[in-house]
């Protein structure tokens, strides 16, 4: 008898493992989630491992609007409460992580991934269980398209790419362009493909395409294949600590084209991995800290507040992520996934920090894009691209993509260890007196 009731229990453990359970239900046995008791939402990410910054600066975000989202009355009336999950930077890990979320924990909607690979392999999970996701940053355009349950805060990496290889061709004036990706990245693998294409149609040439692992560390054999091709610029879609120790081989062997990129380059580290080497580089990101608009500036100076240094696009995309959440939380008929996800598809025109958001039937928004320049060791906006169609208000051109030029306000995060003090600036060189650029926001972003 006692052998059969432990198997039993057993089986019942694996299928809820394996399968999840329909999320009130788990909420109401794992007791986190009756009426008038705290909302179990999940978050994932890499808070350690190669993209660790990645995994850091979105749970900075997502704390820093759940902790305004309870202080302002929670879900009409009930509290959000966070389980956090670190996966290691691992797609293996985001898979158990996110099970364990939605089986143990019982939340009704997930944050994350960040990286594309991660949130491919977690997805599944959550549609199947009906618990909708909303991806803060994967830009692969296969995510939104595991299912009706999956959502995301970002562009995507064809308008990525094509952005990109626009910048490279009218901006740079390049024909000849060579690429280096990372192989086991969907995200790089997409984003090279969609770079390619586009910057052919410009009437350029790929002149060489080469390829590396995440965790390698000697670029050497392919940046030498590089230079044989005599290319204009050298496209880099990779994660950031590849890329630091790529720019510094790449200029070890004599290579002086610009390095370009995306937003995998986002990170406080760098330009501490890069150094001098990425001087003169270029990579598209989803917003920039120095926007002047009112919306930026109120998150840009509250995240300095609590945390002491500068948000980056993760932080940015995490903060607004959550804060759609709750808002599609509120006006749900009942707090569950099926509800929550109705009413997150319903998200339009939210006027977050890192743009105008709106998830069409691809849950996937429209949105723009900036060009980021490391100059004098600093980042700075470049310009700012539009895409066509983008549902804004505001009185943009909205035919062909549009180039804005920036301000040039430094951009950055300070190295880690700064102090956590407002009065202490952690962009030394944004000093009002040392600022470059009579940028308008100097006063504010380095209090
Ligand atoms: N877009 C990247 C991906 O899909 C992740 C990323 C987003 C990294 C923003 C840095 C900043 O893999």
């Amino acid at each position: 008898m006692k052998r059969r009731h432990l198997l039993i229990l057993m089986v019942s453990l694996l299928s809820l493992f394996l399968f999840g359970c329909p999320p009130q239900e788990t909420a109401t046995t794992t007791g986190t989630a009756g009426a008038g008791d705290e909302i179990p939402v999940g978050e994932y990410g890499s808070l350690t491992g190669s993209t660790a910054t990645f995994g850091q600066s979105t749970h900075n975000g997502v704390t820093l609007a759940l902790d305004e989202i309870n202080a302002a009355g929670g879900i009409n009336g009930r509290k959000l409460k966070l389980f956090t999950e670190d996966d290691q930077s691992k797609p293996e890990e985001a898979a158990s992580v996110v099970q364990k979320l939605i089986s143990q924990n019982g939340v009704v909607a997930l944050i994350g991934e960040v990286a594309s690979s991660r949130t491919l392999a977690a997805a599944p999970i959550a549609q199947k269980a009906q618990i909708p996701m909303i991806s803060p940053s994967s830009t692969n355009p296969q995510v939104t398209q595991i299912g009706d349950y999956i959502f995301r805060a970002c562009f995507l990496d064809s308008y990525q790419g094509d952005s990109m290889a626009k910048f490279a061709a009218n901006d740079l004036k390049a024909k000849r362009a060579a690429i280096l990706t990372d192989v086991k990245n969907d995200y790089s693998v997409g984003l090279a493909q969609f770079f390619a294409e586009s910057f052919k149609k410009l009437g350029g040439t790929i002149v060489a395409q080469q390829s590396y692992s995440e965790g390698d560390s000697d670029f050497k054999a392919q940046l030498t294949s590089v230079r044989a091709a005599k290319p204009d610029v050298i496209f880099v879609p990779g994660y950031y600590t590849e890329v630091g120790q790529i720019a510094i081989q790449a200029r070890d062997l004599g290579l002086k084209q610009p390095l370009l990129g995306g937003d995998g380059w986002e990170s406080p580290k760098l330009l501490e991995i890069g150094g001098k080497a990425l001087e003169g580089s270029f990579y598209s990101n989803h917003y920039s800290p120095d926007d002047p608009d009112p919306v930026v500036r109120q998150f840009v100076d509250k995240y300095r507040e609590r945390f002491g240094v500068l948000p980056d696009s993760l932080s940015a995309l995490a903060y607004d992520s959550t804060k759609i959440l709750a808002e599609a939380m509120k006006r749900a008929k009942t707090v569950d996934g099926p509800s929550i996800r109705e009413e997150i598809a319903r998200t339009t025109a939210y006027k977050g920090v890192t743009g105008t958001i709106t998830f069409g039937a691809s849950r996937d928004p429209i949105k723009s894009l900036v060009v980021l320049e490391v100059k004098n060791g600093q980042i700075i906006k470049r310009l700012q691209m539009d895409p066509p169609g983008m549902p804004t208000a505001s009185a943009m051109p909205t035919s062909a993509p549009t180039t804005t030029p920036a301000a040039g306000m430094p951009y950055g995060t300070p190295p880690p260890g700064s102090s956590p003090t407002p009065t202490v600036s952690p962009m030394p060189s944004a000093s009002p007196s040392a600022s470059p650029a009579a940028s308008p926001m100097s006063a504010t972003t380095s209090r």
